[in-house]
This record gives structure tokens, sequence and C-alpha cells, in this order.
């Protein structure tokens, strides 16, 4: 059981600056980056979507980013690592410790359907390196866009066992087979502890994420267009992103897009930036260190996963092809275009294997951080040793991610309780409960204590009024606008995962309840 005076004692902490600045940046890169911008930004009109996206992270991400970090740290010396000890202690309120369980609880979702897609990834790496892609179709010109990745996008269905219009997916024994590997590194990881599995892990695969995301990006910029195909090189894929379009100001759809990317990128309103930043020193930088983050999450994300997934497709497929690629989900790009677009290349089969390896290591280090919540709640909470914490995990994991492996549908449902609305909710909660319960100054002081970086005042001002405003129109848009369809659905796994959501949210109840019971007698 944690003492509510000093945590010094027990909890773990980051072993260097260095090491807390990659785990962070591990915890905020990942399949996001890489899977999910370019579909959102090409999706929603390139350029149209990247005015409404910066003005966002100025005003949300970067915001909430500090946020987190100066909860989470203020939670961590008081022993608590998650959002129902940390809301606890700054909302005396008995309600304050539920509101918080969405803070261990939707990471927990997430991961439900993250590990297996993040599997996808490692196994890709693999069959790209052993070159078991099907060859492009002969004479590139003569095909269409969607002809020319019929055989690619096969290839993927085949692999999840999504062919076939049944309810069921029916995934290869090869692809179960990873998704056990995937599952068993990152329990690994994290029955290492913070410093000794996180810290390590993320100290070498974000420099090697680096890396590789800089090998790639140089080819694509020197990739030619195909002959025949409605390309104009390089010049024309960067256009389409960077060429400046007002006209998704208006468009509340981008608005809503771009905001929704930023939270999501950034690993923002679901506990895990707060449960990471629990781990550090109680004079950490957190000011420089949450910029930091998001600055190298940024990078990722705009240098990298834009111009390698985007320009390459543009330069491939033209514009048009590329938006349709985009239109077809949140995997066309990166598990179907880069595939195709790899096999027309010289030495494809190593820029395919360090491309999906790039992929896995932008996962693996986003999974350990999506479980650590939910580590900590025990650990902190319960008292619980670390062995005892991360085996029950592994075992609820290897059991409900059956659930998006399985059944149609599920994952989608899942990912908008979780994943969209979820995180809206809780960020909100965040800023309300830090910057008017808690109380602003009070607030301010906990994120610039131990500075050496400045925050300028103005952010004050934005924290206290503006990013709440903000996130209340945002819930209101979504609520008004998804919620209404995605309550209209009653297949058989969105129901499955409607279930599985109370009863997982149910247990968290019962386990907040028993904690704080606990608390009381000692
Ligand atoms: N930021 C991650 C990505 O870009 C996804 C993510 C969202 C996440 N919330 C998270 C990862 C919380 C870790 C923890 O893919």
């Amino acid at each position: 059981m944690s003492s509510p005076d000093n945590g010094n004692g027990k909890r773990e902490q980051w072993k260097s600056r260095w090491g807390l600045i990659l785990a962070m940046a591990g915890n905020a890169i990942g399949l996001g980056n890489f899977l999910r911008f370019p579909v959102q930004a090409a999706s929603n009109g390139g350029g149209a979507f990247m005015i409404p996206y910066f003005v966002s992270l100025a005003l949300l991400g970067i915001p909430l980013m500090w946020i987190e970090w100066g909860i989470g740290r203020y939670g961590g010396t008081l022993g608590h690592g998650t959002a129902p000890g940390m809301f606890d202690a700054m909302w005396k309120s008995r309600g304050a410790k539920y509101v918080g369980i969405l803070g261990v609880f939707l990471p927990l979702v997430v991961l439900v359907y993250y590990i297996f897609i993040c599997s996808w990834t490692l196994a890709f790496s693999v069959f790209s390196g052993l070159g078991m892609y099907p060859l492009p179709g002969e004479g590139v010109s003569a095909l269409s866009t969607q002809a020319y990745l019929a055989p690619y996008r096969t290839y993927l269905y085949d692999f999840i066992g999504a062919a076939g219009s049944g309810r069921f997916f029916s995934p290869t024994p090869v692809a179960y087979f990873f998704f056990i590997i995937t599952l068993g590194f990152g329990i690994w990881i994290l029955a290492k502890g913070v410093s000794a599995g996180i810290e390590v892990l993320n100290k070498i695969a974000i420099p090697a994420l680096f890396a590789i995301g800089f090998i790639l990006f140089i080819r694509v910029l020197t990739l030619a267009s195909p002959t025949g195909t409605d390309t104009a090189g390089a010049e024309k894929g960067l256009a389409f992103l960077w060429e400046p379009d007002f006209s998704g100001l208006t468009s509340a759809k981008v608005w809503l897009a771009a905001a929704g990317q930023v939270f999501f990128t950034l690993s923002l309103g679901m506990g895990a930036i707060m449960t990471y930043a629990s781990y550090v020193k109680k004079d950490e930088d957190i000011a420089l260190d949450g910029l930091t983050t998001a600055g190298l999450n940024e990078f990722a994300e705009v240098i990298f996963g834009s111009t390698i997934a985007i320009t390459s497709a543009v330069i491939f497929f033209g514009v048009d092809g590329a938006r349709l690629i985009a239109d077809d989900g949140a995997f066309s790009l990166g598990f179907i275009s880069m595939p195709a677009i790899f096999s027309h290349m010289r030495l494809g089969q190593f820029f395919g294997f360090i491309w999906f390896l790039l992929l896995f290591f932008a996962g693996i280090t986003s999974v350990v951080a999506l479980a650590q919540p939910a580590v900590a709640f025990f650990e902190d909470e319960f008292g619980w040793s670390r062995r005892k914490s991360v085996t029950i995990l592994g075992v609820f994991f290897f059991i409900s991610a059956h659930l998006p492996m399985l059944v149609k549908g599920s994952l989608d449902e899942l990912d908008f309780w979780a994943a969209t609305l979820g995180l809206v909710v809780l960020s909100l909660f965040e800023v309300i409960i830090f910057f008017w319960i808690f109380g602003s100054k009070k607030a301010w002081e906990e994120m610039t204590r131990g500075a050496h970086i400045k925050i300028p005042r103005v952010f004050y001002y934005i924290m206290k009024y503006v990013t709440p405003a903000i996130l209340i129109v945002i819930l209101a848009a979504w609520s008004y606008e998804q919620l209404p369809a995605v309550l209209a659905k009653t297949d058989l796994g969105v129901w499955a995962a409607r279930i599985f959501l109370a009863l997982v949210l149910l247990v968290h109840v019962i386990a907040v309840r028993a904690a704080w019971k606990k608390r009381r007698r000692q």
C-alpha cells in the first residue's frame, strides 16, 4: 500500500533524463503517426488539414501535454501512478476516483486491439524480408490504382482472415503466432519494470526508429514516378500536404478530424502520459520535457509519417489515387500501398523490411505505455507485486484480444468509445480538475516548478479558458454528429464490444471501491 506522504521509498523512477524523454516519445510515437495521420491528412484534403492540425496542436495538444505531465508528477509524489488516485488527491469528492477510472480503462481498451495490429507490423516485416509479397501486376501504367493494389489487399485480408462476408474473421495460424509473440514480448518488457524494461526498450527502439525514418524519408524524396501514371515526382507529393489551403478552416469535419488526430498521436486523454510522468523526480523540468516529447512526436508524424506514406502514394498513384487509398481505411496506406510500392522498387525487400520494423518499434513502445497505467494501478493502489500485476494483465489481454481478432465490427466500436469519445471526456476532466478545482495558481506552479524554460504566460489563460472550451465544443459536436450513427448499429460485433466494455468498466468500479476501502482501514 502506498503511503500518502511520500512515494520515494518504493515507487520506481526513470534512470536518466534521456531515458525519460525517449520513453515519453515512444509513448506518443505510435502507429498513429505512420498509419493514422497519413490517412486523416489525405482524406481531409491534404493541405486543408494542416492548418487546423497545427492550431489544434497549439491550443489543445501542447497545453494538455503539460497538464498531464503536471498532474502525473504531482500524483507520483503522493504515491499514485494513475488517475483515480491523482484526481482523488486534487478533488475532495467521493466521485473523483471513479472519474479517474477512465485513466486506466481507456488505455486498456485500446490495447485490446492495438496489440493485434502491432503484431501485423512484425509479421509484415518478416514477410518483406523474406520476399513473400506478390509481384506487381505487369505494366503498372496499364493498370488502375485499384487493380495495381488488388493483390496486396488480398494479401493483407488473407492474413487476418477478413475475406468473405461472414460475421467472423479467421486469422491465419501465422497471424496468431505473431500476436502471441508480440503480446509475450510486451509482457516481458513490462515485467522488467519502468527503468530496466520500458526505459531500456525505448532507448534502443526510438533512435532506431528515427534512423529508419530518415532512410525511408530520403528514399521517398528521390523516388521517381513509374512512367505512365498520373504523377509528377516528389514535388507534387509534398505540395499535396504543404501547399497552404485555407478551405479546411470552415469545415467542422476537418477541424474535428485534426483535433482528434492531435489527441491520438500525443497519447493524450488516456492517462498514459500521466502514468509515465508519475515516475519522474520531484523537480524534473517537465515544462521542457513535455515540449520535447511533443516535438519529437510531431517530427516523426509530419516529417516522416506524412512524407513516407503520403508522398510515395502520390508519386505512384497521383493525388486522386492517394485519396482513394486513404478513403479505404486506416490500414490501406501502410499495409497495402507501401508494400505495393516497395515491390516495384530496387531493394524493395529491404525497404519493406525496415518500413514494417519502424512500425513495429513505433507500435511496441506504445503497447507498453498503454499497459503501464493498469500495472501502476495494481501496484500503487493494491500493493501487488509487479509480477502478479503483469501476469494478470497478460491473461486478460490474451483472452480479450480475441474479440477484435475474431468478431467483425467490434474493433471500430471499441475504438470509437475509447479512442474517439473517451479521450475527450478524460481530457476535459483533467483540465477542469487541475485548473478549476485544484486551482489554477497551484496547477501553474505544479507545471512550472523546476523548469528552466519559461512557459509563456498566455498558456495560463489558454489552459484555463480556451482548452476546456474547445473540448466542450468537440464533445458536443461529436456527440451530435457521430453518436446517433454509432448507437444505431446493432450487429453482433458491436453488441459484443458493448457488453465487453460494460463488464470491464464494472470491474474497474469494483476495483477502485475495494482499493479505497482497504486504504480507509489502514
Ligand atoms: N499515440 C499513439 C499513436 O500515435 C496511440 C495512443 C493513443 C497511445 N493513446 C495512447 C499510446 C496512450 C500509448 C498510450 O499510435
